[in-house]
């Protein structure tokens, strides 16, 4: 598998809190007691501490994640499964997309989950498994995550399942509600409607692999979490009680970036590494100086050292660019 890098950095992550929590430049300003530049600083990509942990508390993020993020200082370790488990990423307009399979190692009956851009890996390792595929589950029906969905079903016949709040829009197709359950021989499914990032968003809980499996779509990514403008409070909500109340060990398959584990998110996640607090309304108490102002006073004694530099390296995504 090729390495996949995080699907958000942390001008994602606080342009992702700030949409979802309807907060705007002006207002982040205001009550985290920052400046205007220090904030057009911090969303163009300089990791400047100071004005990341101030807003980070005002975005409900955790401070200590957000700084980890924004320096490179994690990158989420998952367990490989020895059998039965594929992971494809595939490139889908400018960003890639992850779909995977899963299988019986003794009966060879197998599930895809979503089907990426493009379906030919997948298909490859159908035959050279020789599998079985008996369902396609959809963690959600965006674009991006059933692009291939015709040509997966018609090369193999198998059953399209979808939620029955979010229903494929493919001939046959079916739904389920929330906590059905699946057979894959000795491997169970089960449905866990996580929804806020689409309005049928599951995540399907897997045992009987070497680790138990969260296949969660967009609903959590590594260090990160799906879009969402209208649902935000509820996604992490669904995401708190049903995904983090798994096992620890389980592992996360997400729609984009990395493999990760349930610990490694609890740990490392800005959105959920922190204890769960009301919002704040209180405005702290304006920095004397902008840290920017300040750290371009430093630079400008130092050229060779300006901060363009990290801004190239943290540049934020290209104008445009859709985050999921
Ligand atoms: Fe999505």
């Amino acid at each position: 598998m090729a390495h996949i890098p995080l699907e958000d950095n942390f001008t994602d992550v606080i342009g992702k809190a700030q949409r979802g929590w309807k907060i705007s430049d002006a207002e982040l300003c205001a009550r985290a007691g920052v400046l205007p530049a220090d904030l057009a600083a911090v969303q163009a990509g300089r990791p400047l501490d100071a004005v990341l942990r101030r807003v980070a508390r005002h975005l409900r993020l955790d401070p200590d994640a957000l700084e980890a993020l924004a320096h490179g200082r994690w990158r989420p370790r998952a367990p490989v499964f020895p059998r039965g488990f594929a992971m494809f990423n595939t490139p889908h307009e400018d960003m890639t997309v992850n779909s995977y399979l899963v299988w019986e190692p003794r009966s060879r009956v197998a599930a895809a989950f979503d089907t990426g851009a493009d379906c030919g890996g997948m298909l490859d390792t159908i035959a050279a498994e020789r599998l079985d595929l008996r369902y396609i589950f959809l963690t959600h029906t965006h674009d991006d995550h059933v692009a291939d969905l015709a040509r997966l079903a018609a090369a193999t016949g198998a059953e399209v399942w979808a939620s029955e709040r979010e229903p494929a829009a493919h001939a046959g197709a079916r739904t389920f509600a929330e906590n059905s359950h699946f057979h894959l021989g000795e491997i169970a499914v089960k449905t866990l409607l996580t929804w806020g990032h689409s309005p049928g968003q599951t995540t399907f809980f897997i045992t009987g692999l070497a680790w138990p499996l969260a296949i969660v779509g967009d609903a959590l990514f590594a260090g990160s979490i799906g879009g969402s403008r209208e649902h935000f409070a509820e996604q992490l909500r669904h995401d708190r009680e049903k995904i983090f109340t798994l096992q620890r060990d389980t592992v996360l398959a997400c729609g984009h970036g990395p493999l990760t584990t349930l610990a490694e998110e609890r740990l490392h996640n800005p959105f959920f590494s922190r204890p769960w607090h009301p919002p704040t309304k209180q405005p702290e108490a304006p920095a004397a100086t902008g840290v920017a102002a300040a750290a371009d006073r430093v630079e400008k004694q130092r050229p060779a050292l300006r901060i363009p530099v990290a801004a190239k390296r943290f540049a934020r995504p290209t104008p445009g660019r859709r985050r999921a």
